[in-house]
């Protein structure tokens, strides 16, 4: 595949430009900084003070402090085209799953990737098939290419309906959230496995583990896929190697959803059982008001998901972050505490 052939170029450039980079990361100060800043003003703005933000599935406790040092680091690098470097993140997270460094395909977040696998697998001909509700970036991307994009809903366990999935004709491109964003539930790895080994030849499975570290049930199959420049591949690097950071994270998320969890227990709300960073409380009411609702209070949720209207979504934040949800929840709801 054209995956093999930029490899191949990417190493080539390499050994060209090997020495060359060499130089310059030896001696950046020398080419750096020729020209004083002409504004001192940043370019962003600090995030609103006093919100609350578990919209999005953000780790609350930031990267790696070794990534952001690693950045830090590799920033007189940063305009460089990033050829060693790119190989070296290959090398590393083929070791690391075990796979041929021609099977690793970096991108600019996963969310590049589901892009590319869009634009490469699905067309007029070849349909995108997706579960409902799930992420839905490549959906859009596969309906932007002209492709149909089917959606088969979840079973009602909240885990994927393979067989559902696998009986639509002309499937280009079958997606497999997994943990699946916004239900944070699993297809379990037996179901995957039947699934994978009776999906015709033209079929492409993408198979999206954005969620996988939080994952705790045995019946979760680990798999992994992952243009991307210098500072973010240090970053990457820096991160890989910060064994701590992926434990500690995944322990502080699982004290502070059980923590969330009993209290929606006490205030007799239910949720679907949750493999990942977020969680998805049915408030057996239309949930778009209470989301601005809570907005209105500084506690920004997740959108809502059309196919389950009545779920909230909420990202799994810090302690402190959960209780000023949680106090929020109470004022919003017509009920209070069972
Ligand atoms: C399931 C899933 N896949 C991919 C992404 C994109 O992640 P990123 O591009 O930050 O790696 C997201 C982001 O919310 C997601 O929920």
């Amino acid at each position: 595949m054209a995956q093999e052939a930029q490899t191949i170029s990417r190493r080539g450039f390499a050994r060209l430009l090997g020495a060359g980079a060499a130089l310059t990361a030896l001696r950046p100060a020398s080419v750096l900084g020729t020209r004083a800043s002409t504004s001192a003003a940043p370019i962003f703005k600090p995030a609103a003070a006093g919100v609350v933000r578990l919209s999005s599935n953000e780790n609350p406790y930031g990267p790696s402090p070794d990534a952001l040092r690693a950045m830090t680091d590799a920033f007189s690098l940063a305009w460089r085209y990033p050829d060693e470097h790119e190989g070296m993140l290959a090398d590393e997270l083929a070791k690391l799953n075990n796979v041929p460094e021609e099977q690793i395909l970096l991108g600019n977040g996963s969310g590049e990737i589901l892009k590319v696998a869009a634009a490469a697998f699905t067309d007029a001909r070849r349909k995108m098939v997706v579960a409902d509700p799930t992420f839905e970036a490549i959906g859009r991307h596969a309906q932007a290419n002209g492709a149909e994009v089917i959606s088969v809903p979840l079973a009602s366990d909240f885990r994927h309906d393979l067989p559902k999935m696998l009986a639509v004709s002309s499937a280009g491109l079958i997606y497999v959230c997994n943990p699946n964003n916004p239900t944070a539930s699993v297809t379990p790895k037996a179901d995957v496995r039947s699934f994978l080994a009776k999906v015709p030849r033209e079929t492409v499975v993408l198979v999206d583990e954005a969620y996988h570290h939080y994952s705790e049930t045995p019946d979760y199959e680990r798999q992994t896929w992952d243009s991307v420049n210098i500072m973010a591949l240090a970053a990457a690097l820096a991160s890989l190697r910060d064994t701590a950071q992926v434990s500690e994270g995944r322990r502080k998320n699982s004290e502070v959803k059980s923590y969330v969890c009993s209290q929606l227990d006490a205030m007799g709300l239910k949720y679907i059982p949750s493999a990942a960073n977020f969680l998805m409380i049915d408030l057996r009411r239309n949930v778009k008001p209470l989301i601005a609702a809570m907005r209105e209070r500084g506690v920004e949720v997740g959108r809502l998901f059309p196919a389950l209207p009545t779920h909230m979504r909420v990202t799994v934040g810090t302690r402190p972050q959960m209780e000023a949800f949680l106090s929020a929840l109470r004022e919003v709801l017509p009920y209070r505490d069972a």
